[in-house]
């Protein structure tokens, strides 16, 4: 597939393909391919320190997510985004889609994935830009990800986890204290009547500045 209609693809999903309640898995070939281009991402140090801990065991995966996320209502998520006082209808739209879906999306996706980058630094008390650049270069890997993914048909979403949800899931997945994941990836084929998030439309000559803003 061309790069540019990969990237037009890409989209997030959140509701994945299941039979009789299994979701049907990524193959392990493909998994690699698109970690594999994960790697061909630019890195601050010439290092690409990170790791992949795949979440595939379905019934560990589940005793997992089930001990760090709550399955949120329609109507808590309502509830939620009153409280954050957002008034854009595309995007209220986006997030009564998202908030409920927390839960199902990790449990239910064909490869649940945690990208690992090393953070010696604390990075919640970065110095200067350069204090991040570790953290941005695990980001510019997720997004090749995700444009491969796309190019293979396969989408999917990322989840931000809490600083409590983060503590546990290291622990229980023995990672390194100084190895951090900045988000779940969760994988798969999309479930048969999803579609695409409304999306806000931007003109992008709008954006583009010549020469000052
Ligand atoms: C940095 C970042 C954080 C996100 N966090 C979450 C999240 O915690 N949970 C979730 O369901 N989606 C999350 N998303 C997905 C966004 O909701 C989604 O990308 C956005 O609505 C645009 O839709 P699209 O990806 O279909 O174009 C996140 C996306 C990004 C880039």
């Amino acid at each position: 597939m061309d790069i540019y209609q990969a990237f037009q693809n890409r989209q997030t999903i959140r509701d994945f393909e299941q039979t009789n309640g299994v979701p049907r898995m990524l193959d392990p070939a493909l998994v690699n391919k698109l970690i594999q281009a994960g790697f061909s991402a630019p890195t601050n140090d010439h290092m690409r320190d990170w790791h992949f801990v795949l979440l595939n065991d379905l019934e560990k995966r589940s005793q997992l997510v089930s001990e760090v996320v709550s399955p949120i209502s329609q109507k808590r998520a309502e509830n939620i985004i009153n409280r954050w006082g957002l008034t854009d209808a595309v995007q209220r739209e986006m997030y009564l889609q998202g908030i409920p879906r927390q839960f199902s999306m990790l449990n239910n996706c064909g490869c649940l994935i945690l990208p690992l980058y090393r953070q010696d630094l604390p990075l919640l008390k970065p110095k200067n830009l350069s204090a991040l650049n570790y953290f941005v270069s695990i980001w510019l890997c997720i997004e090749n990800i995700f444009n491969a993914a796309s190019a293979e048909g396969v989408y999917g979403v990322v989840r931000i986890p809490a600083p409590e949800e983060s503590k546990i899931v290291k622990t229980r997945l023995n990672i390194p204290a100084n190895y951090e994941f900045p988000c779940w990836i969760a994988l798969g084929y999309p479930a048969p009547d999803t579609q695409r998030a409304r999306q806000v439309s931007i003109d992008i000559d709008t954006r583009i500045h010549q020469n000052q803003w």
